[in-house]
């Protein structure tokens, strides 16, 4: 049996968050620069696109660009800035075609007024769709988004508009960029490095993370129905005893 046909469907993880790594030494370790890498990893970005659409995923989350990605040298930032903003621009009927709604997070502030203007059109382009949730993490990074969020409760705290008293996770979660979207269940890293760097730390708390060391623009449908299936073979506990969960899930504890 394939990975797809081994897929149990009414357990699917709703929501899938990946760093999409290894771009650059994919092209290196084929002589190429490294927007070479970024180039081929948007065939796999449509790719996972696709296969997530097609299992009825409701939501997946790509780290396309650090908040720490803009320290790279300037021409790999414009160059690689260029190509996600022309991709999602040219993508859009693709999305309407196939029903996904695109979300951005991210500092909006550090883009250039081009990517403003095309994510802003692609956003209302796809925002009656209500198939996949595509979220694509622009000048993202965790640490910004909760200083952020700390910064408008403290705001709205002063303005007398929340009391300090009552604020829980619920108010937290309410203020964080991916408000909208329930937490991830799993979160796939590629090429190698086991880290999170500053991607969704708040949100990550129970998500199950899935390691491989294929480079991003390697990666097909199915790694994603390989990293989904070994989602559905591990016991989620959330702090419970594995006795407890299987009780509760009604199977031989
Ligand atoms: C991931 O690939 C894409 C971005 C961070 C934008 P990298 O560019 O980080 O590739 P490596 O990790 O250097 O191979
Ligand atoms: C994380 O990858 C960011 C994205 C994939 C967009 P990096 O390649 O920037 O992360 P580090 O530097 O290896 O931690
Ligand atoms: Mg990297």
């Amino acid at each position: 049996m394939t990975a797809k046909e081994q897929l149990e469907l009414d357990r699917l993880p709703r929501h899938i968050a990946i760093i999409m790594d290894g771009n650059g030494r994919w092209a290196q370790e084929q002589g190429q620069d490294r927007l070479y890498g970024h180039f081929h990893g948007v065939q796999s970005v449509r790719d996972i696109v696709e296969g997530c659409a097609e299992l009825g995923i409701g939501y997946l989350t790509l780290y396309a660009f650090s908040t720490e990605n803009w320290d790279r040298p300037e021409p790999e930032v414009t160059g690689l800035m260029e190509l996600l903003v022309e991709t999602i621009r040219k993508e859009v009927p693709t999305l309407n075609r196939n029903n996904i709604r695109l979300h951005v997070i991210g500092n909006m502030s550090m883009l250039p007024e081009y990517a403003h203007r095309a994510l802003r059109e692609a956003l209302d382009m796809t925002a009656d769709n209500t198939g996949l949730n595509l979220v694509m993490a622009l000048s993202y990074s965790s640490r910004w988004e909760l200083v952020n969020a700390v910064k408008r409760i403290a705001e709205d705290v002063r303005d007398g508009k929340v009391d300090p008293t009552s604020i829980g996770e619920d108010t937290l979660q309410s203020y964080l960029a991916t408000s909208a979207f329930p937490d991830p269940e799993l979160m796939i890293r590629t090429s190698g490095e086991y880290r999170i760097s500053n991607f969704l730390l708040y949100q990550l708390a129970y998500a199950e993370l899935y390691f491989t060391s294929t480079r991003w623009p390697d990666f097909r449908k199915v790694h994603l129905y390989e990293a989904i299936l070994d989602f559905q073979g591990r016991e989620r506990r959330f702090g419970k005893t594995g006795h407890q969960v299987r009780v509760e899930q009604g199977l031989k504890p």
